[in-house]
């Protein structure tokens, strides 16, 4: 029989940073390109496979290049129940002319739909990059927008 670190790959040590490697790489590439998830496999002494299987699992890890502002819409219960979600959606859509999941052509904006950004008291709300946006309304997201957009 192999020993579990011959199974699984790395000891378990290494397989005990992986999350927090990865979280370093993400802020250091922006997102978890293949060369990102190399260097955290050789640093780790895991296999590259292992590392991607991981990352991708989670939502927190962004396995895609990502704009300079990740947008994101929660469309949880809380704000739900408050018109959240869609019209908010919708306006981002047709003001960025992008799709969830998307970017604009120019790199600025990325979009994503979440299911909840533990703000539920400041619903309806949205986060952009590390900030989060409480009770926003359309004109706040208007001027939040233009922002961005000038910077
Ligand atoms: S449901 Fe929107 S922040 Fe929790």
């Amino acid at each position: 029989m192999l020993p579990e670190s011959k199974i699984i790959g790395g000891d378990a040590r290494s397989r005990a940073m992986l999350l927090s490697a990865l979280y370093i790489a993400q802020e250091q590439y922006g997102w978890l390109s293949p060369e990102a998830i190399q260097r955290v496999a050789d640093r780790l002494n895991l296999r590259p496979g292992q590392v991607y299987s991981t990352a991708s699992f989670y939502t927190m890890f962004r396995m895609q290049p990502q704009g300079q502002y990740r947008i994101q819409v929660c469309e949880g219960l809380s704000c739900y129940l408050v018109g959240g979600a869609e019209p908010f959606l919708d306006h981002l859509i047709k003001t960025l002319n992008i799709q969830p999941g998307e970017t604009t052509p120019d790199g600025k904006f990325t979009l994503e739909v979440v299911q909840c950004l533990a703000a539920c008291d400041y619903a309806p709300a949205i986060k952009v990059n590390d900030e989060l946006y409480g009770d926003i309304t359309f004109e706040r997201l208007d001027e939040l927008l233009a922002e961005l957009a000038a910077k």
